[in-house]
């Protein structure tokens, strides 16, 4: 608490709540839950929204991005909001060219590939963070004692969007540059690390009360790589946070095999994806780390006595961790009913601790 103090920016009204205890290792009376991209397509009233709105500039107007941040927290009674925003906006306000394109994703003007595309790449300046202050202020007005959840992308998925223009399967590009080049590499990761760590400490000196890292396409790297050439620089972004005492997720895709290894740059809980049980992750991370997930997005298109029964057994496999919110493995699938995940959020709440 005493850290609190040190940090009026950390909003003390959101500390006792289900989400951030969990966070913080403690179980509470009920079990949290929130989706990820719980905010978006699933819902009318976002598509209605952002008719003739680009992505990127949604994001970028505070009203309009506090508006769809709240949009879920009040349909679903989920835990916790997360900020709408992509992981690309730092890299955008740090001055790279980049759109994201329906269907498709994050597509670059230029990729960024050579030593004199990366030594081009200007410092990263706090102040463009301006409107995405303004958005998490106006949403935590709101929300009360509801915590807002801050993210960023990892440097690795990041450079992967960066390195090959646009979506990519294996990053084969990436993971070249990697290693025929390790130089022009770490330097195009500490340049990512500073824009995703200060959008991160955008948010929380704006309100956020905890954090996660996407470091969704991590599960192409091998461990050895990830250790020697990624991971140094996950740490570096969340060492922007430094001084603030928020809880910090983080999440990879098929990144079962690098638990130990994420957790290890900083993190405080893990996100697990639907393809390894709560229980073989709370083993691998030694039964000290609080853990969230892991609802196999697949089946919320399942009949719902299917999709009740794996959330119970998604329930019971994480007891033995020492906090756990719920989660899916991935994000909400675009073509989602909206009342499925009500109806998911009222059996999470419902099931005794
Ligand atoms: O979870 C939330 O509700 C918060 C908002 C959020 C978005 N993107 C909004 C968004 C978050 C946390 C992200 C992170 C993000 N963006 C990641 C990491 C998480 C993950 O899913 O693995 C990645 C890899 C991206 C890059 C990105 N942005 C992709 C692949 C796409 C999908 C493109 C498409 O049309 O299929 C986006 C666009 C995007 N980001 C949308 C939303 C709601 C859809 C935009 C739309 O409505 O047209």
């Amino acid at each position: 608490r005493a850290s609190l103090a040190n940090h009026p920016m950390i909003d003390g009204r959101t500390q006792d709540s289900p989400l951030i205890r969990a966070y913080r290792g403690q179980r509470a009376d009920t079990l949290p839950v929130w989706f990820m991209r719980q905010a978006g397509r699933s819902l009318p009233e976002y598509r209605a929204l952002r008719t003739d709105v680009a992505m990127l500039d949604a994001c970028l107007d505070p009203a309009l991005a506090s508006e769809i941040t709240l949009q879920p927290v009040r349909r679903h009674g989920v835990d916790a909001g997360i900020l709408f925003s992509d992981i690309v906006v730092p890299v955008k306000l740090g001055g790279v060219g980049v759109e994201i394109v329906p269907g498709r994703g994050p597509v670059l003007e230029h990729p960024i590939r050579s030593a004199s595309d990366v030594a081009a790449l200007r410092p990263i300046d706090p102040d463009v963070f301006s409107p995405i202050r303004e958005a998490v202020a106006l949403t935590v007005a709101e929300l009360g004692s509801t915590p807002l959840i801050g993210f960023a992308g990892a440097p690795f998925t990041l450079a992967a969007y960066l390195v090959e223009g646009g979506p990519s399967r294996d990053h084969l590009r990436a993971r070249t540059l990697m290693h025929s080049d390790p130089h022009t590499w770490a330097a195009l990761m500490n340049w990512v690390a500073d824009a995703s760590g200060e959008f991160l400490r955008a948010q929380v000196e704006a309100g956020a009360s905890a954090v996660q890292l996407f470091d969704s396409w991590a599960g192409s790297l091998s461990v050895e790589d990830y250790v020697r050439r990624v991971a140094p620089h996950s740490r570096r972004a969340l060492d922007h946070l430094r001084g603030l005492d928020v809880p910090k997720v983080h999440f990879g895709v098929g990144a079962g095999d690098l638990l130990e290894a994420m957790y290890g740059v900083g993190a405080d809980v893990m996100g697990v994806d639907w393809r390894m049980p709560l229980s073989e992750a709370n083993r691998r991370l030694g039964g000290r780390t609080p853990i969230q997930g892991n609802i196999d997005p697949a089946l919320l298109a399942a009949p719902w006595p299917v999709l009740e029964a794996h959330v119970r057994a998604v329930v019971d496999a994480g007891r033995a961790a020492p906090a756990h919110v719920v989660n899916l493995g991935h994000g909400v699938p675009p073509d989602t009913d909206p009342d499925t995940l009500t109806r998911l959020v009222e059996l999470v709440h419902s099931l005794p601790q």
